[in-house]
């Protein structure tokens, strides 16, 4: 993994999946964030334990709760987060939260589904994003850095190949289409993120994960959580503006929207 630089960081969903698995693999890189604020749903529940054993074992690692879906919550949190960074910036948000409905086929999909899906995976991550420009503007204007990285400021939009337009056809087999339609409508968010706050200094860059192990992803996937996060995070520090509202894969390679 190249060194990310970024010296805070705060990702959404981190208590299991691809979110928990970036929260180990910051943690335990060779030059670790100062702070990584780890936000989800219900820190001091069931599902959380495993981040909490590690913020008990990292003075770095900061729970926060957070509902992607709920503005409220991510103004709270943002708050709380700009207490905590007194007077600094945030270098890096990772909208990885997400949900997906398996069988929604055009036969059985609904508009309950698909408002619900659209709210956690596109609305999420525009509120998240406007919510927390404060603090990574005050990165961007901190930083002696030219041009656009991760270490400097930047939004990553954890999107899915399952938003490509373009690659719809070779990916159907899985219809998916409250999920689909929530992730290419995060694609064009980037592209719209990219082109307003690329201009305040801010890199905004969709990636998608690959198929991974989880939850979500299921145990039929190709990949691990820990080889997917390992190639998102070496993927990071080589994003620059040449990247900025762009569709890239966990290998870095280009995705077409
Ligand atoms: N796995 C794959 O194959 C795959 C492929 C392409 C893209 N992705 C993308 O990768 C990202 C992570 O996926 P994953 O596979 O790790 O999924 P996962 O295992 O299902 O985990 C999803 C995470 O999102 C959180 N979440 C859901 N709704 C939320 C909300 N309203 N507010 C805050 N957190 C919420 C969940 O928290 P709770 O525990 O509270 O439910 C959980 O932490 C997603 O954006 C997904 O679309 C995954």
């Amino acid at each position: 993994m190249g060194a990310l630089g970024a010296r805070t960081v705060l990702l959404s969903g981190s208590n299991r999946g691809i979110g928990l698995g970036l929260v180990k693999q910051l943690l335990a890189a060779p030059k670790p964030p100062l702070w990584i604020f780890a936000s989800c749903r219900d820190p001091e529940g069931p599902r959380a334990q495993e981040l909490r054993d590690l913020a008990s074992k990292h003075p770095n690692l900061v729970l926060l709760k957070l509902d992607v879906a709920n503005p409220v919550s991510v103004t709270e949190a943002a708050r709380i987060v700009e207490r905590k960074m007194n007077g600094s910036g945030l270098n890096l948000l990772i909208n990885n939260a997400a949900i997906y409905t398996p069988t929604a086929s055009l036969d059985v999909v609904d508009a309950e589904d698909m408002l619900r899906t659209y709210e956690t995976n596109a609305v999420g991550p525009m509120q998240m994003a406007q919510a927390f420009l404060p603090l990574l503007k005050k990165a961007a204007q901190e930083s002696t850095e030219k041009g656009l990285s991760c270490s400097k400021a930047a939004i990553i939009n954890i999107s899915s190949v399952m938003g490509s337009i373009e690659r719809t056809p070779a990916t159907f087999l899985k219809p998916v289409i409250s999920y689909r339609c929530s992730k290419a409508a995060l694609n064009m968010l980037t592209k719209c993120q990219a082109l307003t706050y690329g201009k305040v200094g801010i890199l905004c860059v969709a990636l998608h994960p690959g198929w991974v192990k989880t939850d979500m992803g299921t145990q039929e996937a190709d990949l691990t959580v820990e080889t997917s996060v390992q190639g998102l995070l070496s993927v990071l520090p080589i994003l620059s503006e040449k990247h900025n509202g762009t569709l890239l894969n966990w290998e870095g390679k280009a995705i077409p929207w």
